[in-house]
């Protein structure tokens, strides 16, 4: 934990989960709760609650769940320690220095190291490129139209012939062995026992992350042959799945709007022709995690891929992925098959500009790709296209723009913008349904009274849960329960977190309050796990009936947990100590069904 918990639970306090919820989206006060549309999932009523008493909140739709740091973690897509940081701001509080663990400085100085590495080679290439050996490098990169303060602010350089020029160089800078290895640019050739370096005789490009540091390489061949580009492997530094080239700069653009390209050469030569807002996805497919970072800096994006076959599909691929992290899509293809960079070095910036504001909408692009596999003079293709169309549009939740594309495919098939609505309408209502359907079936399942595995385990679950609740809530009740269950009778680690943080808390403060119960967990899955249990209220008419509660589930977690232990007995191994524990563990099985649990009145 990088902060104390006093400091946690301070700016927890001085953020009021109801003010700070209510700066994302509109709540209404029911009672103590809150409610209004869940930010999580896209749903028509309101089913996420917020509880200012308990300063929780809580979707009854999806079961997203947690605190007010667990909220803006995932609003924000911070980690814990970014959303203390913006909690504190709020609230003006300042934080105190981070504490790290002894491994998590470690970890950190092998990266600034890492980091001076990556400087220094990239400072190493860079410098060669400026020499005789460069020269060939240099007459691609006039070839090519980069200016010369364009490849000082990429930092193009050259990676010479020699089989280990680069090792040798940052061997003499006191990088250890183990240094040169971790940073991926070398590769170790088994039998020799000897380093090579990655690249060589290839153009430079240091790959650097938001922050302007560099953490890897692209290395161009200079001239035909495969293959075409080599990347930097994955290392502590570099994650391919999280940097995207160029952002460093488009992000200082703040236009919020990104044009995403393929390659490094359409990434800098967009920023060479005055579009600086334009990022490259390198040596992977568009992902997640790449939507999580651009978000930070985004709300719209324009695909600006290769027009052949590959681009189209890597287009497609990267639209749901887009649109499910809420960005405003639209796709731009070069005319003629060439890509970006080629189009702007034969036809000029001005033209390409005419040709940006030209993106469509990416629901347009996706009928025109279906468009493309149908003939629409033959009646039964007109037919199939305009139903597998009125799919697409039936996934526009805007009912303006599923006007403005239907009256689009009406034109091109003929076919009465009316028609195409109710096909539409129809598709809308069939996928409501069949939501409807695997919802109720959902719950039956969980319903069910029969006893196969899935309800058992889930009632184990649930008994666990409501015993931490309950033990949470009520210090005599913990102080019985303690008695007969020890941590390991949870069969959730994190349950087992949790009850020992209630023994911590209790000793600490003698109360608990459990949204600072929630913030001893760092990950949001967590968070979520500890909210779950404290999100539904448990209440009974009366003392004997919780006691009668409590007992029932005591029982079902303390056999679950003795089951647990003997079918995980080896049967071979026998010996006598381990025949003691059984009898033991027997014993306390039979014991279990006396057991009674009381608590004194008051
Ligand atoms: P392209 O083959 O479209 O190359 O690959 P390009 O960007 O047009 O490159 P130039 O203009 O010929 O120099 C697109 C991107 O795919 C990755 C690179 O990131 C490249 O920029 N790629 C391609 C590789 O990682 N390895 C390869 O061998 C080829
Ligand atoms: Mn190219």
């Amino acid at each position: 934990m990088l902060y104390p918990q006093e400091i946690l639970e301070e700016v927890r306090v001085q953020n009021d989960i109801v003010d700070v919820i209510s700066e994302y989206l509109p709540l209404k006060q029911k009672g103590t709760s809150y409610f209004g549309l869940c930010p999580f999932h896209n749903e028509k009523t309101p089913s996420f609650s917020v509880n200012s008493e308990r300063q929780f909140y809580y979707c009854f739709g999806c079961g997203a769940a947690g605190n007010v740091y667990t909220f803006i973690m995932q609003m924000e897509n911070d980690t814990f320690p970014e959303a203390v940081k913006r909690l504190a701001d709020r609230a003006n509080i300042i934080l105190p220095e981070p504490q790290y663990t002894q491994q998590a400085k470690e970890q950190e100085q092998q990266k600034q190291r890492l980091f001076l590495l990556h400087k220094q080679a990239g400072r190493f290439f860079y410098d060669k490129l400026q020499e005789s050996v460069g020269e060939e490098a240099r007459n691609y990169l006039q070839k090519r139209q980069m200016h010369l303060n364009i490849q000082k602010k990429f930092g193009i350089g050259y990676a010479p012939k020699g089989k280990n020029e680069l090792y040798q160089y940052l061997q003499k800078q006191g990088f250890s062995q183990e240094e040169l290895q971790k940073s991926g640019l070398f590769v170790e050739k088994k039998e020799a026992n000897e380093y090579f370096d990655r690249f060589r005789h290839r153009l430079m490009f240091p790959i650097l992350d938001i922050q302007g540091r560099v953490i890897g390489f692209g290395g161009r061949i200079l001239s035909s042959g495969e293959p075409k580009y080599l990347n930097s492997p994955e290392t502590i530094l570099f994650n391919k799945s999280k940097n995207l080239y160029g952002l460093n700069f488009a992000k200082n653009t703040r236009k919020r709007e990104i044009i995403l390209v393929e390659g490094y050469m359409d990434m800098i030569s967009l920023y060479q022709a005055g579009f600086k807002n334009v990022a490259a996805c390198l040596g992977t497919a568009f992902n997640q995690e790449h939507a999580k970072t651009l978000k930070k800096y985004a709300d719209s994006v324009i695909l600006l891929y290769d027009s052949d076959n590959a681009g189209t599909m890597a287009a497609q691929r990267a639209i749901p992925i887009l649109v499910q992290h809420g960005f405003q899509v639209k796709v731009l293809q070069v005319p003629d098959g060439k890509d970006p960079d080629e189009f702007i070095k034969q036809h000029g910036a001005e033209t390409f500009s005419r040709l940006l504001v030209n993106a469509v909408h990416y629901i347009m692009f996706q009928i025109q790709c279906l468009k493309k596999e149908y003939d629409l003079t033959q009646t039964q293709q007109k037919v199939e296209f305009t139903i597998k169309a009125a799919n697409i549009l039936a996934k526009l939740d805007n009912d303006i723009e599923r006007t403005v594309y239907t009256a689009e495919v009406s034109r091109m098939t003929d076919i009465s913008p009316q028609v195409i609505e109710s096909e539409i309408s129809k598709i809308i209502i069939k996928e409501d349904m069949a939501f409807m359907q695997d919802a109720q079936q959902q719950k039956k399942m969980q319903y069910s009274k029969n006893k196969n595995e899935i309800t058992k385990a889930a009632g184990i679950l649930s008994a666990q849960k409501d015993i931490l609740y309950l033990c949470a809530s009520n210090l005599q009740v913990y102080q019985k329960i303690k008695t007969i269950l020890s941590a390991e009778d949870f069969s959730e680690p994190i349950y087992q977190k949790v009850y020992q943080k209630i023994e911590e808390l209790y000793q600490k403060n003698g109360t608990i309050f459990p949204a600072e119960l929630v913030n001893y967990f760092e990950l949001p899955e967590e968070q979520k796990k500890v909210t779950e249990i404290f999100a539904v209220v448990l209440q009974y008419h009366s003392l004997k009936a919780m006691e009668k509660a409590l007992t029932e589930e005591v029982r079902t977690v303390k056999r679950a947990s003795l089951n647990q232990h003997l079918a995980q007995l080896p049967l071979q191994e026998q010996s006598e100590q381990t025949d003691e524990q059984i009898k033991k563990w027997v014993a306390e099985k039979r014991n279990v069904d006396n057991l009674y649990i009381t608590i004194a009145d008051g």
